[in-house]
């Protein structure tokens, strides 16, 4: 019986691989029931404790199989555009939309009017365009802005204050815009600032300064502020006080509505992926094992960001005594998920469990090499497995012709 992995990403699991999961097919995403809701919880404690409201960012998840889960204790969801308006209004029905696009579509606009509650405008060109229609509509009208405040050094890819950034409006952009047309400034209700990834509340707390400084003139006219998503809230050893201390200066300062949107705090360490070995090759002193899931294919973050994913029962290469390399089946040379040390070599068939695969997982993959989407399933807190989804030939040929 190996020692359970006491971190974080397999807590649910108590550390262990349930023998049930045996009988899962792979690859397959396992979507935690009990972890969601334990996130959920801890949310939408925050909001009672501070009258914040927290949306979900449905980029990071949006398997609306399980938002019941989550609706009791946020105020609605966050979309990048009208589709995720649109699901979020149906799956999450009776809460709130709110919508930022870096640019909308005025095809689009029409139906983003019937989904979305709130609308957030990237520029004032854009808040200039479609910020009149949205307020007829009766809806509530932002501008996102950017404070100009990197918390995120060497992540450029990451940091939208990077110079040059397209995401959001700096005060001198709004400063030359309301100089051509001073009736900007009546559209807005709110404000939105999105600069975090990953991040602890310390950088929330900079990052709030440069709000301060550069747009504290302006609050106090708004009804909200939204302080975006990056806020890794569920994370253990968070620093909630200093994330409570700024949503209280928020609301005494300028009197607004505080919201968040979190993605991967409301799904944070709340899924795996199922994966077998289908191969181990040798190749010099490299051992490697080949999967059937791909990183390209099923967990793109890890080629992007890029990170390791945690794997259960494995440690950093070197620790245990036998050092692989785990990677998958397409065509790509890279398509390397990371080195991981086991006690036992992995064999042919062994089953596999990454760790935290319920974020930036299951709505960014896709069928490069012709790969199978993974099977998505749900563990309930019980450890009962249930198939919410399953994908095959049909649904990776459809995307691709009539
Ligand atoms: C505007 C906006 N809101 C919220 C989020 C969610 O961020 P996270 O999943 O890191 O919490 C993102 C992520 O890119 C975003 O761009």
């Amino acid at each position: 019986m190996p020692a359970p992995d006491t971190r974080a990403p397999f807590a649910a699991l108590g550390g262990v691989l349930p023998p049930a999961l045996a009988a899962l097919p792979t690859p397959c995403y396992l979507l935690d029931e009990g972890a969601l809701a334990r996130n959920a919880e801890v949310l939408g404690a925050l909001a009672q404790r501070t009258g914040c409201k927290v949306l979900l960012a449905q980029k990071a998840f949006s398997n609306y199989d399980l938002y019941p889960l989550l609706a009791p204790h946020l105020a609605g969801t966050e979309a990048s555009g009208l589709y995720e308006a649109r699901l979020g209004a149906e799956e999450m029905p009776g809460k709130e939309v709110h919508v930022f696009c870096a640019a909308y579509r005025a095809d689009e606009m029409p139906e983003l009017l019937r989904w979305a509650d709130h609308i957030v405008f990237n520029s004032p060109a854009q808040l200039a365009a479609f910020g009149p229609a949205a307020k007829a509509a009766g809806k509530s009208v932002g501008l996102r802005i950017n404070p100009e405040c990197s918390t995120q050094e060497g992540h450029a890819l990451y940091d939208p204050c990077a110079p040059g950034s397209r995401l959001g409006t700096t005060r001198a952009q709004w400063d030359a815009a309301l100089a051509a047309d001073p009736a900007l400034a009546d559209l807005l209700d709110g404000l939105h600032f999105h600069t975090l990834c990953e991040q602890d509340a310390d950088a929330l707390a900079l990052t709030l300064d440069a709000v301060a400084e550069k747009f504290g003139d302006l609050l106090p006219r708004m009804q909200w502020l939204n302080f975006g998503g990056g806020h890794h809230i569920t994370r253990p050893g968070y620093d909630l006080a200093t994330l409570e201390r700024c949503i209280a200066r928020a609301q005494r300062a300028w009197g607004v509505q505080v919201y968040l949107e979190p993605g991967e705090a409301c799904a944070l360490n709340a899924g795996y992926l199922l994966a077998r070995v289908l191969d181990v090759v040798q190749n010099g002193a490299a051992t490697i094992a080949i999967l059937d899931a791909s990183a390209a294919c099923h967990m793109p973050d890890v080629l992007e960001m890029p990170y390791r994913p945690p794997l259960l029962g494995a440690g950093e290469p070197g620790e245990k005594p036998y050092t692989v390399r785990l990677a998958g089946p397409t065509c790509l040379a890279g398509d390397v998920i990371g080195d991981y040390s086991f006690d036992a070599p992995p064999a042919v068939g062994d089953l596999l469990a990454f760790g935290d695969m319920a974020i930036y997982t299951t709505c960014k993959n896709n069928t490069f090499n012709g790969m199978p989407l993974p099977a998505i399933w749900a563990r309930d807190a019980a450890g009962v497995c249930r198939e919410l989804v399953r994908f095959g030939y049909a649904d990776f040929k459809r995307r691709l012709g009539s």
